[in-house]
C-alpha cells in the first residue's frame, strides 16, 4: 500500500491541539503507550520517511499496549483470537510465512525540547533486532539493537523536537541464530518465533546528567536485624557537557513502612564521561527480608537524585530488601543455598510466560499466590526473564527467584555443545549482543531481595570468554547473589566451578518409588539438587479439558494412547505422545472404560507422582547424600497443555496440584516408599517440640488392619526417619490404604496424608535409564480400586466471608476414594483461582473431614460445590 506523507496536519485529520509531552521534567520516564503496526510487505516507502510525522497509518495495526510480540499485537488488536488459536490444533494453520519479512512499529508524541534538555530513547530488548528511527534520522541498526534481552540507551538530544514519530523495524528471530527467546520442546512454536517490541520502549528526560540504574550495595553483619547495616546507592552517571560539572547527589533511603527515613547528600565534580557516583550511609536496625515460609517481606525505597545548579537533572530509585544469599558445594558438589545464614531447600517449579509473551500481571499474581499456596519457596525462569514486575511481586509475596539463560539454541552455541550441527558459534557481535544482555538483566534484577541466583547457562556452561564477560558484568553492577555456571553437571568454566546442579531427568512418568532410590543416584531421585525433573504429569481435569480439544481430540486421549498429540509438546519432541505415562495407567490402574475414567485415573497417578517427587526431597535433606533442592519440571506451561504443569493454562488445580500441596506442607509427615518408613519433615524455622504420628492401615473394604501412634520431637529445618511400617506392610494382601495424621502437643492436626499402596512397588529397570526416564519393568496392580464398593459421603457448605467451608463425612463402612471438590458458579462455570485447604482426598469410613476454599481475586462468585470420588457419585450443593 501507499505511504501518503500529509502536506498539511488537517489533510489527516488529526486532531489540531498538541498532545501533552510525554515527559516534562529531568528525571522522568515514559514508555510509549501504543503502537501502530504493520508489515513490510504491505509499505512503500523507506523507513526513514515512515518516522517522520504525519504518515497516514489508518490502515495499520492499531495496538493498545506498550509491547507486544507480532503475534500478541495481533491478538491485540483482534486479527487473532486466543480462544480460536489454542482450540484444537488451530494453532498450527497460522500463516508463518507472513513473519519472514521485517514489520514495523510505529507511534508518535509530543516532547518539549529546550536548551539544557537532553532525551534518551531507552530500549529493554526487542525481538531479535531492530533498527529503529526518530524524525526521519536513524537513532541504531539491527547490528547495535541485537538481542531480546539488549537494553540499549539511545542519545535523541539532537533528534527530539515538539512531535516526533518513531519507527521501528523489527527482523525476524531465528532461534538458532539469534540471541532470543526460545521454547525448545515445551510447546509449539509461535508462528512469529516471538519476534517484536515484547518490552516497553521509553523516552527519558534528562539535564546536563544523566544516571544509569541503580544499584544497591548491602553489607549485613550478625546477628541479622540488631547490627546496623551500610547502605551503598550506587549509579553510573554520565556528564553530557563537555566540560566538568559539580553536582550535588542525594541519597534517600526509607523502609516502605516508613520507618528510620535517611537523608544525605554530597558535592562531587563530574568530568565529562562516565563517573561512577557513590552514596553510602548506615541503617541502625534493618529489618530482614526473609521467603514467605520464614518470616516478613520488609522492603525499603531507594533513590539518588543528581542536581545541578539547584534543579533536578536526574534521578534514579528502586525498591530492596536486606538479606543474604550465599552457596556452597558440599562433598558430593552438589549446591546447598542459604538465605540469611539458614540452610534453605530450594521447592519450586520452572516458569513458562505465555507463548505470545503478553504480560499480565494479575494473571501472574494469581499463579505466585498459587506457588506459595502449594508451599514453593522458588521459581526457575529458564531465559524467561520476563518485566520487573515479575521481581518486585516476587520481593513482596517472598519468593526466591532463579533467573538465567535458555538452553538448546544461540544461548548455548559452544563448540562442546551436541548440537552444535543446527547452532553458529558466536561472532564478535554476538558476544556483544549477549553482554549488552547480562547487563541489562543484571541491571534490572540487581536490587531485589528474591533473587537467588542467576544461571548463566543452562543444559552447557559458556566457554571462557562468555565466561569472562558475564562474570566482569555482574561484578560491575554489584550483583548480591550466587552466580553459576549451568543447570546441569555436563562441565564449568574453572572460573565458575562445578554447578552443584543435576539436569539428569526425569521429564516422563515413572513411579512413586523412583525419587526414594539410592539406586536413582546418578539420576533424578532425591539427591542433591535437581535444577529440572518431574514425572512429565500435568493432565488438566475435564472442565479445562474441554475448553482447548475437540471431541476427537477428547478421544484420542483415552482410545489411542500412543497418538501424537499438539497440546503436548512439539512433534518432534520425545514428548508429543503420552505413551509412556499411559503405559503406566493402563498397567496399573487398567483400561480406562470411559473418557472421565481416564481423567480420574489420570488425576490419581498425577497426585501420587508429585506428592512422591516432593515429599522424596523433603525426606532426604538430611540423608547422607541431602536433598538440597529440585525444580519440577514445569510450574506452568505457555498455552493450554497436557503435561509439565502444576495448575492448568485455565487455572483450574487439578490431582498434579494437590499432590505438590500435601508434599509440600511446612510440618508434614509421609511414607518412604522403599524404606517402607515414615519421615518427620519440618521445613519451617520456628516450629519444634513434641508431634505424634498416628498411622492407620485399612483394607479397600474398610478393615482396619493396623494401628499405631508414635511419639516423636521435631526440629526446625530438618527431616528424619521415625518408624519403619515394613512389617504390617509385608502383609497386604491387595490394595491398602494407609492414613499419617501428624498432631502438635494439643492434639491439632497439622498434616493428613492417605496413600494407596499394594505389597510390591513397581519395579524399575535403573540399568535402562535414559535421559528423560526410567522404564519400569512390573507395574504395581492397583486395579483393586476399579472394585470398591460405593460410598455415601454427606457434603455441607457454610459460606463465611471469604472462605467458604466444606464439610464431608463418609456415611459408608468402606472408605471414600480420592474425592475431588470443584466450585462453579451459577452457569456452571468454574470459579478460578482458588486455594483449597485440600483436595482430591480420601476419607476412612465414617471419617468427617473439614476443608475451607478461598477465591482469589477475580475468581466469580461460587454457588456450587460439586463432589465426585472414585466411588462416590457426582453430588452438586448448590449453596447460594
Ligand atoms: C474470542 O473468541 C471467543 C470464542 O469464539 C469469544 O468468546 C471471545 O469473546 C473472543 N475474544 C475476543 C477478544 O474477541
Ligand atoms: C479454529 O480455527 C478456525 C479457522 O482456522 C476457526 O474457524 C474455528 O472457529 C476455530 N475453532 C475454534 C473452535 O475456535
Ligand atoms: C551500526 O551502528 C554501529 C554503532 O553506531 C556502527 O558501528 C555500525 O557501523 C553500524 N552498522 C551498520 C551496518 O550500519
Ligand atoms: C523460527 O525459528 C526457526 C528455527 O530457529 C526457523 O527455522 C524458522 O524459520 C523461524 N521462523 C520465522 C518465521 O522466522
Ligand atoms: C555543596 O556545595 C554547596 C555550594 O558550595 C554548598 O552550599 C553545600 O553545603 C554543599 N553540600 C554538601 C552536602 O556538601
Ligand atoms: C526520587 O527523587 C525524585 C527527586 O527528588 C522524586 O521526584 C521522586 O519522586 C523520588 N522517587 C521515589 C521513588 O522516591
Ligand atoms: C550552572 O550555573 C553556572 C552559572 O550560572 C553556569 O556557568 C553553568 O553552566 C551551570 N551549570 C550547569 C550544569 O547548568
Ligand atoms: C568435585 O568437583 C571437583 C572439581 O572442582 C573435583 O575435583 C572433585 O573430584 C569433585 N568431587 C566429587 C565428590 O565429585
Ligand atoms: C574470545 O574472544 C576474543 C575477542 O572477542 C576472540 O578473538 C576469540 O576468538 C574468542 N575465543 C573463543 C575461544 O571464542
Ligand atoms: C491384580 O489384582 C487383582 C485383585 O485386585 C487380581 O484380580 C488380578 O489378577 C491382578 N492382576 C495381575 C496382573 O496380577
Amino acid at each position: 500500500m501507499q505511504v501518503r506523507v500529509c502536506l498539511a496536519v488537517s489533510l489527516c485529520g488529526a486532531a489540531a491541539a498538541a498532545p501533552a509531552a510525554l515527559v516534562s521534567a529531568n528525571g522522568q520516564v515514559a514508555a510509549l503507550p501504543s503502537w501502530d503496526l504493520q508489515s513490510s510487505a504491505r509499505v512503500e516507502g523507506d523507513v526513514a520517511a515512515l518516522s517522520k510525522t504525519g504518515v497516514d497509518t489508518s490502515s495499520w495495526h492499531k495496538v493498545n499496549t506498550p509491547f507486544c510480540t507480532l503475534m500478541g499485537c495481533l491478538i491485540n488488536s483482534g486479527v487473532y483470537n486466543d480462544t480460536d488459536l489454542f482450540f484444537s490444533d488451530n494453532l498450527s494453520r497460522v500463516d508463518a510465512k507472513q513473519f519472514a519479512v521485517p514489520w514495523l512499529y510505529r507511534h508518535e508524541f509530543s516532547l518539549e525540547p529546550a536548551p539544557g534538555k537532553h532525551f534518551f530513547l531507552q530500549t529493554h530488548g526487542i525481538s531479535s533486532r531492530a533498527d529503529i528511527y526518530l524524525n526521519g534520522k536513524q537513532v541504531a541498526n539491527k547490528s547495535q539493537q541485537a538481542g531480546s534481552y539488549a537494553g540499549h540507551r539511545y542519545d535523541v538530544t539532537d533528534v527530539a523536537a515538539d512531535s516526533n514519530a518513531i519507527t521501528i523495524r523489527v527482523y525476524p528471530t531465528d532461534y538458532n541464530y539469534d540471541l532470543a527467546i526460545g521454547w525448545v520442546d515445551w510447546n509449539p512454536w509461535p508462528a512469529d518465533n516471538g519476534t517484536g517490541v515484547w518490552r516497553a520502549v521509553e523516552i527519558k528526560q534528562t539535564g546536563s546528567v544523566v544516571l544509569g540504574p541503580l544499584r544497591v550495595a548491602t553489607e549485613l553483619s550478625t546477628p541479622l536485624g540488631s547490627q546496623p547495616a551500610t547502605v551503598k546507592l550506587k549509579s553510573r552517571a554520565r556528564n553530557l557537557e563537555k566540560t566538568a560539572i559539580t553536582i550535588l547527589a542525594s541519597g534517600y533511603v526509607t523502609a516502605v513502612s516508613g520507618s528510620e527515613p535517611v537523608a544525605w547528600s554530597k558535592n562531587i565534580t563530574l568530568q565529562p564521561g562516565v563517573t561512577d557516583v557513590v552514596l553510602e550511609t548506615t541503617i541502625q536496625k534493618p529489618e530482614i527480608w526473609w521467603p514467605r515460609q520464614w518470616g516478613g517481606q520488609p522492603l525499603y525505597d531507594a533513590n539518588l537524585t543528581v542536581t545541578t545548579n539547584g534543579s533536578i537533572s536526574d534521578y534514579a530509585s528502586a525498591r530492596f530488601g536486606f538479606r543474604t544469599v550465599t552457596s556452597k558445594l558440599n562433598s558430593y558438589n552438589d549446591t546447598t543455598f542459604y538465605v540469611n545464614g539458614e540452610p534453605f531447600q530450594v521447592v519450586g517449579g520452572g516458569y513458562a510466560p505465555d507463548m505470545f509473551l503478553r504480560w499480565d500481571p494479575k494473571r501472574l499474581e494469581k499463579e505466585l499466590k498459587y506457588t506459595l499456596d502449594l508451599g514453593f519457596n522458588t521459581i526457575r525462569l529458564e531465559g524467561k526473564n520476563e518485566h520487573p514486575g515479575l521481581y518486585e511481586l516476587a520481593d513482596q509475596l517472598g519468593l526466591m527467584i532463579m533467573a538465567g539463560w535458555e538452553c538448546c539454541d544461540k544461548w548455548e552455541a559452544w563448540s562442546y555443545n551436541d548440537n552444535l550441527d543446527i547452532l553458529s558459534l558466536w561472532t564478535d557481535a554476538d558476544h556483544a549482543a549477549a553482554n549488552a544482555s547480562m547487563h541489562h538483566e543484571a541491571a534490572m534484577m540487581q536490587t531485589h531481595p528474591s533473587m537467588l541466583a542467576y544461571l548463566i547457562g543452562s543444559d552447557f556452561w559458556p566457554d571462557e570468554n562468555a565466561t569472562t564477560m558475564y562474570l566482569n558484568a555482574f561484578k560491575s553492577l554489584d550483583w548480591q547473589a550466587p552466580v553459576i555456571c549451568s543447570a546441569s553437571k555436563r562441565g564449568f568454566s574453572p572460573q565458575t566451578g562445578p554447578s552443584g546442579l543435576k539436569m539428569d531427568g526425569p521429564y516422563d512418568w515413572v513411579p512413586p518409588s523412583y525419587w526414594f532410590d539410592t539406586q536413582g543416584y546418578q539420576y533424578g531421585a532425591a539427591f542433591g539438587f535437581g535444577s529440572e525433573l518431574g514425572a512429565g504429569v500435568g493432565t488438566p481435569d475435564l472442565s479445562s479439558l474441554k475448553k482447548f480439544l475437540s471431541k476427537s481430540d477428547l478421544e484420542d486421549l483415552w482410545k489411542s494412547p500412543n497418538k501424537g498429540l499438539f497440546h503436548m509438546s512439539t512433534a518432534t519432541s520425545t514428548f508429543h505422545d503420552r505413551a509412556i505415562y499411559n503405559k503406566g495407567v493402563w498397567g496399573r490402574l487398567g483400561a480406562p472404560s470411559s473418557l472421565e475414567d481416564y481423567v480420574q485415573k489420570s488425576q490419581m497417578t498425577d497426585y501420587e507422582a508429585t506428592r512422591a517427587q516432593f515429599e522424596g526431597f523433603a525426606s532426604m535433606w538430611n540423608a547422607q547424600r541431602p536433598a538440597t533442592g529440585l525444580i519440577y519440571w514445569m510450574l506452568t506451561s505457555a498455552f493450554p497443555s497436557l503435561h509439565w504443569n502444576i495448575w492448568d493454562y485455565y487455572l483450574r488445580p487439578s490431582g498434579g496440584y494437590f499432590g505438590a500441596k500435601v508434599g509440600s506442607r511446612i510440618e508434614h509427615v509421609a511414607y518412604d516408599y522403599v524404606r517402607k518408613s515414615v519421615t518427620l519433615i519440618n521445613r519451617s524455622l520456628n516450629k519444634s517440640g513434641k508431634r505424634t504420628v498416628e498411622i492407620s492401615i485399612i483394607t479397600t473394604a474398610g478393615k482396619g488392619v493396623y494401628n499405631s501412634s508414635v511419639e516423636a520431637t521435631t526440629a526446625p529445618n530438618t527431616s528424619k526417619n521415625i518408624v519403619s511400617l515394613a512389617s504390617p506392610i509385608a502383609k497386604i494382601k491387595d490394595v491398602v490404604f494407609v492414613r499419617l495424621l501428624l498432631k502438635d502437643d494439643k492434639s491439632a492436626v497439622l498434616s493428613r496424608n492417605v496413600y494407596w499402596l499394594t505389597k510390591d512397588i513397581d519395579v524399575l529397570d535403573w540399568a535402562k535409564s535414559d535421559w528423560y526416564w526410567t522404564p519400569v519393568s512390573k507395574y504395581s496392580n492397583f486395579t483393586g480400586l476399579n472394585k470398591l464398593a460405593a460410598a455415601n459421603v454427606s457434603v455441607s457448605v457454610t459460606k463465611g466471608s471469604g472462605t467458604t467451608v466444606v464439610e464431608l463425612e463418609n456415611k459408608s463402612a468402606v472408605p471414600a476414594f480420592f474425592v475431588s471438590l470443584s466450585l462453579t458458579d451459577a452457569k456452571g462455570e468454574d470459579v478460578l483461582p482458588v486455594t483449597w485447604s485440600d483436595n482430591y482426598v480420601t476419607l476412612w469410613p465414617k471419617e468427617k473431614l473439614s476443608l475451607t476454599v478461598s477465591v482469589l481475586e477475580g475468581g466469580g462468585v461460587p454457588s456450587v460445590v460439586d463432589v465426585v470420588g472414585k466411588n462416590v457419585a457426582r453430588t452438586s450443593v448448590r449453596f447460594e
